[in-house]
């Protein structure tokens, strides 16, 4: 069984933990310095651990993979508490943190030659993640299957060429989740403005969603064409479409994308 140590248990770390759980071909140790103790009940099992600090950790450490899952401003902390401990060197680093460079890892680590920067979301937490890996030039063939493994059973796992596309993926599929609910909140107020109940515009916005994307998905026509085919010429579609295109929500969209990427590119450096 290969062996996981988890660094940092928020809503990241805990959507990544639930499926290497579900998944039963780790063995993990967690490290949390709130949650180990409502994760411990949870989640206990033989050949699981959960602890407050990586101080416990030991001197001497052997894990296939350490993952790294806290927020860009508490890395520095994580390194140096690291720093303390040996790491056998066949193990790699994984880190899910947003802008965080390979290199600041590779000057860190300088025996180990597996390094890997993730960008997971949310959906996670259902096996429903898009995960787009890099991984450093030296990284070993089959470590990049592992860590691709590692996160197949969070979801669609794609390798991306370079760090910048992780920046990008950063904006679109890491942070999309976001845009996606207030999308959905914005179009659930709409519906109850009209004189909806809560629960039946929910209802209409989430099967609307769910259907137009399973359509899409199925059907494979681009999305521009099949607004097309919903927009009769002079309907109720065209007229609210039209109002889309007035407030410019192409570029609303432009604007979010390069907003969150130059985020993800100040947070890296
Ligand atoms: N959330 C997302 O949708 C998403 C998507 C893609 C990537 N990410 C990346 O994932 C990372 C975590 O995001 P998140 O949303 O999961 O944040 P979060 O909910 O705040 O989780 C971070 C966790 O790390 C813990 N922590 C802090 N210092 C620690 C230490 N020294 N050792 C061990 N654990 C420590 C925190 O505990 P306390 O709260 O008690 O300090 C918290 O439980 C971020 O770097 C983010 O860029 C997040």
């Amino acid at each position: 069984m290969k062996k996981i140590l988890l660094i940092g248990c928020g809503h990241m770390g805990n959507a990544l933990l639930v499926s290497w759980i579900k998944s039963n071909q780790y063995s993990l140790t967690v490290v949390d310095p709130i949650k180990y103790k409502s994760l411990r009940l949870k989640y206990k099992r033989k050949n699981n651990k959960f602890i407050e600090s990586i101080s416990e950790l030991g001197k001497f450490i052997n894990f296939d993979f350490i993952v790294l899952a806290v927020r860009p401003s508490d890395l520095i902390n994580v390194l140096k508490e690291l720093g303390k401990i040996k790491i056998k060197n066949q193990c790699a680093i994984v880190s899910v943190i947003a802008g965080k460079k390979i290199g600041v890892f590779e000057k860190k680590f300088k025996n180990i030659s597996n390094f890997f920067r993730i960008m997971p979301n949310m959906p996670a937490l259902i096996g429903q993640s898009m995960n787009c890996i890099v991984s450093n030039k030296k990284a070993n063939i089959l470590k990049k299957k592992d860590v691709s493994k590692l996160f197949e059973y969070s979801g669609k796992t794609i390798f991306l060429q370079n760090e910048n596309q992780i920046d990008m993926a950063t904006a679109i599929s890491g942070s999309g989740p976001g845009f996606v609910f207030n999308l959905i909140d914005a179009f659930e107020k709409a519906a109850i403005n009209l004189g909806f109940k809560k629960n039946i515009a929910k209802t209409l916005v989430l099967e609307t969603f769910k259907g137009s994307i399973n359509l899409l998905d199925i059907n494979k026509m681009s999305a521009d064409k099949l607004v097309n085919t919903v927009a009769t010429r002079g309907g109720t579609t065209e007229a609210g479409l039209k109002i889309m295109n007035i407030n410019k929500i192409h570029k609303i969209f432009k604007d979010l994308a390069r907003a969150s990427y130059k985020k993800a590119k100040n947070q890296g450096k």
